[in-house]
């Protein structure tokens, strides 16, 4: 009999294997397939409610064939797919609980190995989180980027250019008319955002990890060779089933420094930080904040594309894509470590590292920004850090002392920003309390707050802003996130006033909120907290179990793993 798991349903003689084997066959598969082959589960985050995601069963379909070709029994299934664009309150609300259903779904059905289908940002670190607690064999097929952006003859990118035409918009610089032409033109093509928004920002750290076979990351969801990519992941997770090579075996410490250098490398988003911690969380490798600046903070930009730079995904592609940054980092890296091939980084780029334009991937030597990664601030604003991504923050800002405007939740923001009787000029420190973690709930990408219309009239193009929310991978400006802890549990953030002074000074790592500790003190006495009417359901699941965002804003409960193994049969 064979020695894989899924033997433990198909393998069976008694009347147990007569029922998993005898509804299976209603899809009309032969006997053999049930012969002890490696079966492979197919974990589809399609969704037409995650457009870029809606490929996917296309490319579903391509890896049966290498699953077939190499010997195994390729099974798709579905689970919940996280879309960014349309899901409320915030997509992060929901990665815990994608989380959850991909690790039992994973878990309690006969599969040996798994292809992980992802796209939009969320539906890789809640796949990965739950793969990883069951820690089986597997490979995660990126479904690529959108082609690029093309509106009235420039380059537009997913996300950035949103931001960049509202501006527009409310400054009377756009027209409604060319406004809603601009959606078809950002949109062209299936794929997720084109930018290095947190879906790239994603499909890189799954190949810097070893996780998908190498050059994955940047190929466009509708070229060819995406195809060709998970063909080939298909045929190559039965030999890892064969092999036994488990997720655990590829994701060790080590390859978690990687990720981290080559985020930085190639200006990756926030968003980063807590998708990798939670990662590591399921797998006990330690990792925390602090990791991200030493290992990362001084690792300098390489990648020239937005929302850094001026290039999108398909430049990237066409310039050699991740490989070429690996190999421009190989002597900062550990090029030994394994990957999903069954070699090393090292062996994986041998052939595979010409860069075809020095404009989109600079050389290590000389950058285009020499210290990119995102940094680590402390202070007593922020006692369990925050994060800054300087790469995508103003150089003139970068130290700066200014008058706090606070405002107490998302709605006040909404309902104060524009009016213009609001006392704030652009020296100001704007301030958002409760989108953390608990306080949204779910810390939504809020934090890039859009400046005051009076402002941009005036020209202003940014300002200081902080808050214990995320912003946008597609975003930018000198914005402080993830501020911990959050205000919604008492952190000092929650104790912020109009007109108080607040410090950044990046270069020092500092965040600093100049009001005497007896009149903190004073105040923390006073402060309550703000009423959450939350008492059923997912939600309140979430905000009693999440972790802060320093942690990784995992469910405290699902840090660590369960393995794969089930002894129990279901009848
Ligand atoms: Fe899906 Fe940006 S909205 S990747
Ligand atoms: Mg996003």
């Amino acid at each position: 009999m064979s020695t894989y798991r899924s033997a433990n349903w198909f393998g069976k003689k008694d009347k147990m294997g007569f029922i998993y084997r005898s509804w299976m066959k209603n899809q009309g598969f032969p006997e053999d397939l049930f012969d002890g082959r490696p079966v492979i589960g197919i974990c589809n985050t399609w969704s037409e409610l995650t457009p870029c995601n809606a490929h996917l069963r296309d490319i579903a379909e391509v890896v049966k064939r290498g699953v077939y070709e190499a010997g195994g029994f390729p099974v798709e299934f579905p689970i919940m797919s996280l879309g960014e664009t349309l899901l409320k309150p915030t997509a992060m609300l929901f990665r815990n609980l994608a989380s959850m259903d991909a690790e039992e779904s994973i878990r309690g059905n006969p599969v040996d190995g798994v292809v992980l289908l992802t796209g939009c940002d969320k539906t890789t670190p809640s796949t990965m989180m739950g793969a990883a607690s069951v820690d089986l064999p597997t490979i995660v097929v990126p479904g690529g980027p959108m082609l690029n952006g093309r509106f009235q003859g420039e380059q537009i990118g997913s996300g950035t250019h949103v931001w960049k035409f509202a501006d527009e918009m409310k400054k009377g610089n756009m027209t409604p008319k060319d406004y809603l032409f601009a959606e078809s033109c950002m949109s062209r093509s299936a794929g997720h955002c084109m930018t290095m928004g947190t879906a790239s920002t994603m499909a890189c750290m799954v190949e810097s990890l070893g996780m998908s076979l190498s050059g994955a990351a940047a190929i466009p969801a509708v070229d060819s060779r995406k195809k060709v990519l998970a063909h080939l992941s298909g045929r190559r997770i039965v030999e890892m089933v064969k092999e036994d090579l488990k997720m655990s075996k590829i994701l060790t410490r080590q390859a978690f420094e990687n990720a981290i250098k080559v985020n930085a490398a190639v200006g990756g988003s926030t968003n980063f930080i807590i998708h990798l911690t939670a990662i590591a969380g399921r797998l006990g490798v330690e990792l925390n904040l602090d990791d991200f600046d030493q290992l990362g903070s001084h690792v300098p930009l390489l990648l020239n594309l937005m929302p850094s730079g001026k290039y999108l995904m398909e430049d990237f592609y066409y310039a050699g894509g991740l490989p070429v940054i690996i190999n421009e980092l190989k002597e900062h890296l550990h090029m030994d470590v394994i990957t999903v091939t069954g070699k090393s980084h090292a062996e994986n780029i041998q052939d595979n590292i010409t860069c075809y334009n020095r404009d989109v991937i600079y050389a290590y030597e000389q950058p285009l920004i020499k210290e990119a990664g995102i940094a680590v601030l402390k202070g007593n604003l922020a006692e369990n850090g925050c994060v800054i991504k300087p790469s995508a923050a103003t150089p003139g800002l970068m130290q700066h002392r200014g008058r706090a405007v606070v405002f107490e939740s998302i709605e006040d923001y909404h309902a104060r920003v524009d009016d213009p009787a609001l006392d704030i000029d652009e020296s100001c420190v704007m301030v958002l309390k409760h989108v953390g973690p608990v306080g949204y709930p779910g810390m939504p990408e809020v934090g890039n707050m859009a400046l005051p219309k009076k402002l941009l009239d005036k020209g202003v193009t940014d300002m200081v802003r902080i808050s214990d929310g995320r912003m946008s991978g597609t975003a930018y400006g000198t914005v402080v996130l993830h501020v911990s802890p959050e205000s919604a549990i008492g952190g000092t953030l929650a104790l912020v006033e109009n007109g108080d002074q607040i410090e950044l000074d990046v270069a020092s790592r500092r965040l600093h909120l100049d009001v005497a500790e007896a009149v903190l003190q004073e105040r923390r006495e006073r402060w309550q907290k703000m009423n959450q009417p939350m008492n059923r359901g997912y939600v309140s699941l979430y905000v009693n179990h999440v972790l802060q965002a320093d942690k990784g804003a995992d469910f405290d409960f699902l840090v660590g793993g369960s393995g794969s193994e089930v002894t129990r049969d279901s009848h």
